[in-house]
């Protein structure tokens, strides 16, 4: 979506994983403070979002603009974003494209203009927009893309660069919207949209459950929005088994959201939260952390401050990794190797351990470039691994320069391998 934000995927705090309903302009004000304690924002941290239920009981009566709850938020939410950006952050609101929102507070359907107008006055820089009470206008035939696109022409129309996240949890296939949208009543919208998307991000799966792999079998999870409307979460390996087929369906300015991180929320071990946050970057979603920021472990603030990592996220070439291979293990879940490219010819590897128990590995370059063919394959590599310090104590340290494979990879239970691959020849 081109409004000229999210050139790389957007980074930022949420109020929903931490705080669920329990929003007010105290929490807002305490984690935008923690980002600077935290020096967050130096490490691309820049949102802070308020989730559901920041709304008064109802709009006004007058005027139908949205109002925040007066108990929630007694300054109003002008003089939070004015607080936020005066820290220099950007603020976040959120709404629904239906009757009411998740939580089932007034939802924005039919009241787009006004909404997007009112958020721009109070000087939101970000509008999550979700999915619930769609009285009916969801699924075939694409019912969705009214509902998402009008609050887009609406955002757009207030003149605000607001960066417009779609909370849709997959329906419809969102990067499907304008290619496909051909019929002539909405020829024009759709020649508008053609190249583009009407967001800048949207979901791909069912809200994230702080869990590596728990199989819920009320909801196995087994389509991209099965859970939601099962009314489930999905746990956080499930939706890299989402993101894997429709990595290349996002690109600079509209990307594939895996929902906000639970990092630091305790429902995984450390591994499994490196896991989390590296395949989250190296599959390009938003980084919008969604544990209480004001208070954090070392291992926490460690994680979610490796800038290696999330230089990979914010690489400015775009390109989501694919997955290359992925083999169950008999012990339960798999090993899967995925790949994609940087700036400068360089490339992110990822070897992923979801089973139960250590795996030997040997990584072999006709994997890894297929893409680009014979001379990266047989080529030589300097390999960084970016959950390593170098003697300088910076991350990303050179394990050794590899030819043809990077043999015999030891990884642990729940473990995942991110290396930086740089040429020392490609021929
Ligand atoms: C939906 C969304 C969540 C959160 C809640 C709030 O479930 O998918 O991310 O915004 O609504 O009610």
């Amino acid at each position: 979506h081109d409004n000229g934000l999210a050139l790389t995927p957007q980074m930022g705090w949420d109020t929903w994983n931490y705080y669920g309903c329990d929003v007010s302009e105290q929490t807002l004000l305490m984690a935008a403070q923690a980002f600077i304690t935290y020096d967050l924002p130096k490490y691309g941290y820049e949102y802070i979002i308020t989730d559901d239920c920041w709304q008064a009981p109802q709009r006004n009566a007058t005027t139908g603009a949205p109002v925040a709850d007066p108990t929630k938020f007694p300054s109003g939410m002008k003089a939070v974003a004015d607080q936020i950006h005066s820290l220099g952050l950007k603020f976040g609101v959120y709404s629904s494209a239906g009757k009411y929102t998740c939580g089932g507070h007034f939802g924005s359907l039919g009241y787009e203009q006004i909404d997007a107008q009112t958020y721009a006055e109070w000087g939101a820089d970000y509008l999550k927009y979700d999915n619930c009470y769609n009285e009916g206008l969801a699924g075939t035939p694409r019912l969705s893309y009214d509902r998402y696109a009008n609050m887009s022409f609406a955002l757009n129309a207030t003149g605000r660069p607001i960066l417009y996240s779609m909370c849709n949890w997959g329906e419809d296939g969102p990067w499907n919207f304008a290619p496909v949208y051909l019929i002539p009543a909405r020829l024009v919208r759709a020649v508008t949209y053609l190249t583009q998307t009407i967001a800048n991000s949207w979901r791909i799966s069912g809200d994230i459950y702080d869990n590596y792999n728990r199989y819920d079998e009320r909801c196995p999870c087994t389509s991209m929005i099965d859970c939601k409307l099962a009314g489930f979460h999905c746990a956080m390996t499930r939706i890299i088994d989402f993101a894997a087929p429709v990595g290349q369906k996002a690109g600079v300015n509209h990307w594939n959201d895996l929902d906000m991180l639970e990092v630091g929320n305790g429902g995984m071990t450390y591994d499994e939260y490196v896991t989390h946050f590296s395949m989250w970057a190296v599959l390009k979603s938003p980084l919008v952390l969604g544990n209480d920021v004001t208070n954090m472990t070392n291992e926490t603030l460690e994680i979610i401050t490796n800038d290696a990592i999330i230089a990979v996220n914010q690489d400015a070439n775009g390109s989501p990794a694919e997955r290359m291979w992925k083999v169950p293990v008999a012990s339960g879940g798999d090993l899967s190797l995925w790949s994609g490219s940087l700036v400068n010819n360089t490339f992110v590897i990822s070897l992923l351990n979801t089973s139960p128990e250590t795996q030997t590995v040997t990584v072999n370059f006709t994997d890894v470039f297929i893409d680009q063919g014979p001379s990266y394959q047989t080529g030589t590599y300097a390999i960084y691994d970016l959950w390593q310090r170098d003697s300088s104590g910076a991350w990303g340290k050179n394990i050794g320069t590899y030819t043809g494979a990077i043999p015999n990879v030891e990884i642990g239970l729940h473990q995942v391998r991110i290396w930086k691959a740089v040429p020392a020849t490609t021929t």
